[in-house]
């Protein structure tokens, strides 16, 4: 993939956001030791319940049932894998994002936090690698998740790669975070998941310090694009979630299970035709209306040139910043 970025240097290496400063404060402070931090030596059960309800509602279908114990359990493994290898693949997208704001933020504080930034996400690809590969293998990237990544290192502007990455695939991995770690049986990952949304809390409020006015200071014809951008972008991460496609690439995790695609996509239309519902889970963070679409509304990229699109496309504009906020400033949401 090419990036059409362009570097620009800083050569007053003066602070004039004072905010921003102090989140890089913030970051050198917090930095921790994967190696040092983490117990790796605890047991992890790749039979055992690693991700959350919602995750895993596939197993409440009737077609999984017919499975033996042992069977079900491999399941569970191998798509604690596949998820969990989404994440890490968003991580190492966040980690070249977090590179390439160093040289395209015009600001020498705003380069000095995104350092700090590429930092932390590096260990998060570190940690996730490590970690799945105790369950089982990482799984390749599934496709819609792949045209998300291609869309948000082919756009010439940072804003919009932040916008991608920050707000709207961190917000996805963020919303798993925050509810697999409240749910999981697994000492390491909860261990984990808690050291990454730490950081991540940081991620989130950067854009919140920074891109609103980047983006409101853009001039007309470049802030269009980048809110044309915001919607394609949203649109995908919708339909990953929402629909079929978001299974594209799920056939390998069933073929290591011994289960043919074919068998299960059959079952699964007719027992969603008989009422089967994958509904979420009460008192887990819903992704998209605490953290994705306050992130976009927040950052002034809904315009009214904008705005039918979000509401063809059924995609309802939560505005409500609370759940944002409280995890800026805590670093934890209480659902
Ligand atoms: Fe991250
Ligand atoms: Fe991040």
């Amino acid at each position: 993939m090419a990036s059409p970025l362009e570097l620009i240097w800083d050569w007053a290496y003066a602070i004039e956001h004072e905010k921003l400063e102090e989140l890089y404060k913030k970051a050198k402070r917090d930095q921790w030791n994967s190696d040092v931090e983490i117990d790796w030596s605890q047991p992890v059960d790749p039979a055992g319940k690693i991700l959350d309800e919602e995750r895993m509602a596939f197993l409440r279908l009737k077609f999984f049932q017919r499975f033996s114990r042992s069977q079900r359990e491999s399941f569970n493994a191998h798509y604690s894998a596949w998820i969990l290898s989404q994440l890490l693949h968003g991580e190492q997208g966040a980690l070249m994002v977090a590179g390439e704001l160093i040289a395209a933020v015009p600001d020498y504080e705003a380069k000095l936090y995104a350092a700090s930034q590429a930092m932390d996400e590096a260990r998060h690809a570190e940690v996730f690698g490590r970690y799945i590969r105790k369950l089982d293998k990482i799984y390749p990237v599934q496709p819609t998740l792949k045209a998300i990544l291609r869309e948000i290192t082919e756009t010439p502007f940072w804003q919009a790669k932040t916008v991608g990455m920050q707000v709207v695939l961190e917000g996805l991995a963020l919303g798993t975070f925050i509810n697999v770690r409240a749910a999981t049986d697994c000492n390491l990952l909860r261990q984990i998941l808690a050291y990454v949304t730490k950081d991540e809390a940081r991620h989130v409020a950067f854009g919140n310090l920074y891109l609103k006015t980047a983006i409101a200071e853009m001039e007309p014809d470049a802030r269009r694009e980048v809110e044309d951008f915001a919607l394609r972008v949203t649109k995908k991460a919708v339909a990953m979630r929402r629909g079929m496609e978001g299974m594209d690439g799920f056939d390998e995790v069933l073929r290591e299970c011994g289960i043919d695609p074919g068998d299960f996509v059959r079952a699964m239309v007719e027992e969603v035709r008989a009422g089967f519902q994958l509904a979420s889970t009460p008192g887990s963070v819903h992704t998209f209306k605490g953290l994705i679409l306050p992130g976009i509304v927040r950052a002034g990229l809904v315009s009214e040139r904008v705005r039918p699109g979000y509401e063809q496309a059924d995609i309802k504009l939560f505005s409500d910043t609370s759940l944002l906020e409280q995890f800026e400033q805590t670093g934890e949401v209480r659902s």
